[in-house]
């Protein structure tokens, strides 16, 4: 089934790269950092977290383990919660002041994010912040040389970032999200530790598991890798690349995750299994889209980060305006993926059925009903916003959305459906309310 939808395509690609770190998983595994940290070379480590995390228990056992392998710790807890230009060029400093040889990152996407940056800017200051992002919003400066051995010990079940060579980055200047790209910021390992969900709130496990819900399905229903042009110099292949058979692997691994446990996992705090689980599925929808790219879910979400207002999610102690990354990108789909099953109606249908949707007497020519009903549902279970509207939206903000998400080009260009300015209008108007 899977092999059709990678049919060769005239000048198309035939070949695709896969990139992933080194990664031990499993409860308490974060007690390794100092053994793996030292195995990596370092012995003067910059240890990247938060200001809800730096005082609290995954930094201290970090920190106790990296000391008790004999390796000299700085702390840097100037993250926000969303990881900005600001952030980094904070921990630019801190590493350009630091003689540093190794980095350790405890938190979520924010904190990995921001310490992969940091460490670019830190060793390699450019003068114009977006130097070393892609055109057309970037310069597409080449990172000059390697940065420092990274440990990535993510504490939350979504974003992925412990498997990507990706930095997502809220410019303040532009008020919105860009994507920093490139095999340089893959971390060299990961501890994947579930111990660190046991005390989530609900609220932050349904936005995380959203995202690696996302993911997923975004990665599974991409555009198919042999539709992007090939490329001559193999350095240059991108990482968005496309949905390959790899990804498919890891995205269809983790639909099935999701399906099974994400309303378990929100639902009951004691559900070790689920919680577990979910921690592994936002694993590997990180090694699936950190080698195939999103596609609208996240180009849309971008949106809605850009012009939020009035508005902030239950569970994160933060003001307003602020909607968690996997709740920006959740209100959306349902009516995303309705758009985009036409033109790879088998492709949705079987990531419909590794959610776990009801299939009974369906077709795939049902498949966007169907997986959007089956998110719908989710979304309903799990108490999270209703659409665009629960997060402060109405009918009059589609067109600045959608003058706002047609930026995010590469991601555009990944979807399965060619799509323009208003089908992105048409599918906000869709996604008010379900
Ligand atoms: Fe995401």
């Amino acid at each position: 089934m899977g092999c059709q939808y990678f049919e060769p395509c005239e000048d198309g690609a035939d070949t695709f790269t896969i990139a992933i770190p080194k990664m031990t998983f499993g409860r308490n595994c974060l007690h390794e950092a100092g053994i793996r940290a030292s195995a990596l070379g370092m012995t003067r480590v910059a240890l990247f977290t938060d200001p809800f995390l730096k005082d609290g228990a995954y930094v201290a056992s970090v920190s106790a383990a990296l000391a008790q392998a004999g390796l000299d710790v700085d702390i840097f807890g100037e993250i926000n919660i969303e990881a900005d230009d600001l952030s980094v060029e904070r921990g630019a400093a801190f590493i350009a002041d630091g003689d540093f040889d190794g980095m350790v990152s405890v938190g979520g996407g924010s904190v990995m994010d921001t310490a992969k940056a940091a460490m670019v800017y830190g060793l390699y200051p450019t003068a114009e912040f977006l130097d070393y992002f892609a055109p057309p919003l970037g310069a597409g400066k080449a990172i000059p040389g390697k940065l420092l051995p990274h440990l990535a010990c993510p504490t939350t079940s979504g974003t992925g970032s412990e498997t990507t060579s990706l930095s997502v980055l809220r410019i303040s200047d532009l008020n919105t999200k860009f994507v920093l790209g490139n095999p340089l910021l893959l971390p060299q390992e990961a501890l994947i530790d579930p111990v660190c969900c046991d005390s989530l709130p609900a609220r932050v496990v349904a936005s995380t598991g959203f995202d690696l819900l996302c993911h997923a399905l975004e990665c599974y229903t991409a555009k198919a890798y042999t539709r992007w042009a090939k490329i001559e110099d193999p350095l240059k292949r991108p990482l968005i690349q496309g949905a390959n058979p790899w990804s498919d692997l890891a995205a269809s691994k983790a639909l099935e995750i999701v399906g099974e446990y994400l309303d378990r996992g929100v639902n009951n705090a004691d559900d070790h299994e689920a919680r577990d689980q979910l921690m592994f599925g936002a694993t590997l929808a990180g090694m699936a889209f950190g080698n195939s790219g999103t596609h609208l879910g996240h180009a849309l979400s971008y949106g809605v980060t850009h012009l939020m207002r009035d508005v902030t999610t239950d569970g994160y102690p933060v003001a307003s305006p602020f909607v968690p990354h996997g709740i920006s990108v959740i209100v959306s789909a349902p009516a995303i993926f309705r758009y985009t099953a036409v033109a790879a109606p088998e492709r949705h249908f079987e990531a419909a059925g590794y959610l776990q949707s009801d299939l009974q007497g369906a077709t795939k020519h049902d498949s966007g009903e169907i997986i959007a009903k089956r998110i719908i549902e989710l979304m309903k279970k799990t108490g999270v916003p209703n659409g665009l509207e629960g997060v402060g939206f109405g009918a009059e903000d589609v067109a600045a959305l959608a003058v706002s998400t047609v930026r995010q080009v590469r991601a555009i260009a990944n979807s399965p459906r060619e799509t323009n300015l208003v089908d992105i209008e048409n599918i906000y108007a869709a996604a008010m309310s379900y």
